[in-house]
This record gives structure tokens, sequence and C-alpha cells, in this order.
């Protein structure tokens, strides 16, 4: 059992958070770099659409080939193990985001030093911030002309409501970029613009007022500095670990990813703060990484890149216990025991068949169709996690079938999809016509290249004027209201893949009157309440 807690102690799994093009990409890569999984830059793959490269489906497929290989990067550093989950930046697969946030213990958010807060990091902090996730600020591109420090911070602290500290700080920017003070270490490191500069070059100064600072960076930077991190002790608070680690302190560092310059420091303080696996709700009670039972849950799914295989791809993120290889585990939702020959770990490079694995781990199991995001496995416990719901979609379209021989194949193509969270299905009440729904536009393109290419069905899709779809909870079902709720709205009522009561409003100030008009009724924006 020691073992146990001690693999447990050194797992910090995370994700990283950015606007597309601020450099997550870039600082993944460098962060596996300095744990020594890959040899040389350039070896991760960016997941990023890029439009316009080739034909949009080509770049789907490339992307979805791209993003199997980085969901979870596995690697080591001074005896941590560290599981980075990756998250898509493209707007429209922001749902699949926000899935991937429900399985990690903290965050890595990082801005661009000219662009400041971005929209996509907003959306995605702010999720962070309603679950009390640990969040750590990188200000990336230092080498380039940007916002002054301060002004950043500023911007940080209003426009994703956070309170930051800096646990580093620049020493001029752009042009004048001459490296960081690290608050943190208390020392400071040169930037010399060579990405191979390694620790060794860092220059210990615990004392600011010492003349080898002048020495170092000049003397007219070197009472800038002094002024500035004077100024920044007065306005920001102390950092407090444990403040950070209830999500209510954000550490702030800045450097230059594409130089690896000011990653180091960002990862020896990550690990010596970032959490450990941390507890987790279920509809039942909290669950401790430390009970020795295992459970987990699965946060994402991934079908195969080879149609002649249709098997998936499960992820399952291990919350306690341990998983073991050939043990038979509770499928709660289906009340049915499953038992994994081959569950895959991931590493930085390639994915391996593994006997045990802890929790903090995420363990990718071959799946032929039994499992949903956010289903439970456990030892036998009839436990439910919760916290993946699915979110108001935005983009409607009805969906028919365009080859009525292959109406089978059409139906089992749009439910495995569905499972998989590509998008989600909505059934009219008055005529069981069926509707997708989606986060983003890309969506219906995936869906339809999907369904042909894995299952050999053909559809089209009709427009459809939908502006938002709510979850209903009447207060009681049997009220007048409730009934003449339904009889009036009718036309506009529909059922979601789980038999849940949805109203699509076709605009916002129709979604008001209703509200306004029933008021014993809730609307609700996301399908778990
Ligand atoms: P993302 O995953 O967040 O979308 O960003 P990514 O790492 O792909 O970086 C976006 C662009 O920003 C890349 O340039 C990358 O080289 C550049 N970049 C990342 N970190 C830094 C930095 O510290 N300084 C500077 N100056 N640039 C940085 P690109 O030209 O779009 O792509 P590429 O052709 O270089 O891959």
């Amino acid at each position: 059992m020691k073992s146990f807690q001690k693999e447990l102690n050194r797992r910090r799994t995370f994700g990283i958070i950015s606007h597309p093009d601020a450099g997550k990409t870039t600082l993944t890569e460098k962060l596996l770099l300095f744990g020594g999984a890959i040899q040389e830059a350039g070896a991760v793959k960016s997941n990023k659409i890029k439009k316009g490269a080739t034909s949009d489906f080509m770049e789907i497929e490339r992307q979805r080939g791209i993003s199997v290989a980085t969901s979870v990067l596995g690697f080591e550093y001074k005896d941590i193990k560290i599981n980075i989950l990756d998250t898509p930046g493209h707007k429209d697969f922001a749902e699949d985001t926000f899935r991937t946030l429900t399985a990690v213990d903290s965050v890595i958010v990082v801005i661009d030093v000219a662009k400041g807060v971005e929209e996509q990091t907003e959306k995605l902090v702010e999720v962070c911030r309603m679950r009390n996730i640990p969040m750590i600020v990188f200000i990336n591109k230092m080498d380039r002309e940007g916002k002054d420090a301060f002004e950043l911070l500023d911007e940080i602290e209003q426009k994703l409501n956070l309170t930051v500290t800096p646990l580093s700080y620049p020493i001029g920017m752009g042009y004048d970029f001459k490296g960081i003070y690290n608050i943190w270490e208390k020392n400071v490191n040169l930037f010399t613009g060579d990405p191979r500069k390694d620790i060794e070059d860092t220059i210990e100064i615990s004392d600011l007022t010492s003349s080898e600072l002048d020495d170092l960076i000049g003397d007219e930077a070197a009472n800038e500095l002094r002024e500035e991190l004077e100024l920044a002790q007065g306005v920001y608070p102390e950092f407090d670990k444990d403040a950070y680690l209830r999500g209510q302190l954000q550490p702030v560092f800045f450097g230059s990813a594409l130089n690896n310059f000011g990653v180091r420091e960002l990862l020896d303080c990550f690990i010596s703060i970032a959490p450990t696996p941390r507890p987790k709700e279920s509809e039942e009670r909290i669950v401790k990484p430390e009970e020795d039972k295992f459970t987990g849950f699965v946060f994402k799914i991934h079908a195969n890149m080879d149609p002649r295989h249709r098997d998936r791809l499960a992820f399952v993120k291990i919350v306690s216990g341990t998983f073991e290889r050939n043990k038979p585990y509770l499928h709660v939702r289906n009340d049915k025991k499953l038992k994994f020959a081959s569950p895959n770990a991931f590493f930085a490079e390639k994915k391996e068949i593994v006997d045990v694995s802890y929790p903090g781990d995420i363990v990718g199991l071959h799946d032929t169709g039994n499992f949903k995001i956010g289903d439970t496995l456990t030892e036998g416990e009839a436990l439910n996690y919760r916290g993946i719901p699915s979110f108001s979609p935005e983009h409607f379209r009805y969906i028919n079938n365009a080859d009525p021989m292959k109406s089978k194949q059409l139906a089992k193509g749009i439910d495995q999809l569905m499972d998989e969270g590509v998008a989600q299905l909505f059934t009219l009440e008055l005529n069981g016509r069926k509707i997708i729904g989606t986060v983003g536009a890309l969506q219906f393109e995936v869906i339809q290249y999907r369904l042909e290419h894995e299952y050999g069905a053909k559809c089209t899709y009709e427009n459809l004027n939908v502006h938002k779809a709510t979850w209903i909870e009447a207060e009681d079902e049997k009220s007048e209201e409730f009934k003449d709720f339904k009889r009036l709205k009718s036309k506009f009522l529909a059922k979601d893949k789980k038999g849940q009561l949805v109203f699509l409003a076709d605009s916002q100030f129709s979604l008001q009157m209703t509200r306004d008009k029933y008021p014993s009724i809730k609307f609700h924006f996301t399908s778990e309440f």
C-alpha cells in the first residue's frame, strides 16, 4: 500500500488551455523535451484545424488522427509522473475541451503577450474557475513586443476574474527582452535567444539590491526591475499554495515557449505546487483517490481511424484505487461486468499496454460500443460520476436519410457518433423528426463525412430556425401551468437522447417570453441540473 500512496503522490494530471495560436503546442513540446520524452523540437504535432491547407474533410481526418496521438501525453520529470491532457483550441470543439477539463486536476493557461486575454481563454477559464480548478498562467512570446506586464496582469484580473500574483517577472520585452527574474526561486535567467540554453545559466541573486544585478543587466534595467518588483509586491498578494489549490489565487509566469525560455521555471514550480489527483464528486458521495477500490469515468471516446475495425478507444480517468488489466469491473450504467485485456497507457510518442494504473492516470480501453461519455466504472459499487454535462448547442439542422437502403447504418452511425459526443440528437415530440444540435458548425461536416466513410450511410441536412435548446425541469409535472406549456409549445418540444425534455427556442426573445410566462418551469442551459 505504501507504494500505492507513493504512486498517487507523484502524479500530476493537467491540461493546457489557450486561445488558438497563443503557443499551447509549442509549450507542450518544450515540457516534453524537459522530461526527455521527446528528443527534438517539432515532434508534437499541432492538432489545429488549418483552414484552407487541404480540403476540410482531409483536414478533419488529419486532425482526428493527430488528436488520438496527442490526446494524453505522459512523461516523467524529476520522478514526477506528468500527464498532459490535450484540449482542442478550435472553438467548434470547445465541448471536447470542456469534457476534458472534467478529467484534469489543474490547468496552465497560456496567454500571448501581445494579444492578451482572448475569447477562448475567457470561456475556458470561466469553466475552470467555476470548478475551482487550480490554474497557473504562462504569458508567452516575451521575445515579441507586447503589452506591459502590469497592464497584462490587470487585464487577466479584470477579464478572467482571477486574483493573480507574479512568480516570475520580465526584464524588458521584445527587442529589449533581457530575461526574467524568478520570484519563486529568487534568481535571474538571462535571455540569449538560444533555445538550447540550459539550467546552469541561471544566476542566483537572492538580494535584489546587490550590484551584481546591475552588472548583469545594466543599471537602468536593474533599477527599473527593482522598482517594478517593489510595486508588484505592494499590489499583488504573496503567493499562498493553499489559496492556489483552492482556485483562489493564480500564479503567473513569463517566458517564451518557442525559445524554451522561462519554461523550466514554470515546470519546476508546477511540480512542486500542482495538486496530486483530487477527490471527485459522484451522485452518491465524494470519492477520494486514496480509496483502495478502483473507480473511474469515461471523458472521451475516440473512434478508430480504420473503418474496417469499428472499435473505439474510451479514455478513462482513474479517480481512486488501481486499475488492473484483466480484472472485471462494473460498468455502472449497463450493470454489466467488463474485463479489459489490453488497456493502454499513454506516453509522449506511443501508447503501451499496461498492467496497473494509478489515480490521475488515463487508460485507453478498447470498446465495441459499450461506452458513452460520462460512464462510470467501479469494482462493484453503484456509483455515478457527474459533471460531464451536455451544453446547449448553438447550431441546429434536421438530419435526413439520403439513402433509404441504409437506414439501419445511418441510425447506428448517428447513435455512436452521439455517444462519442460529436453532437447532440433531439427528436421532435410532434412528428419524430431528428434534429442534430452542435456547438460548432464544423461538426455537421464531420458527421456527414464520418457517416459516409465509417458507416456507409448518407445524410442530408435541412435548415431549422432554432436559437437555443434548453433543458426543461418542471416543479410539478401535473400542474396546469406545465400542461399548458406542453400544449402551447408542442411545436418546440423535443427529447434528447436520454429522454429529457428540451425546449427549442427560435429566438432569444421567445425564450425570454416563455420563461416569463411559465415561472414554475426551469430552463437549463446544460443537461445536468
Ligand atoms: P497553439 O497550439 O496555441 O495554437 O499555438 P502554437 O504553439 O502552434 O504557436 C502558434 C505560433 O506562435 C507558432 O508560429 C509558434 O511558432 C509561435 N510561437 C509560440 N511560442 C512563441 C514564442 O515564445 N515566441 C514567438 N515569437 N513565437 C512563438 P506559426 O508561425 O503560426 O507556426 P509554425 O509554422 O512556427 O509552427
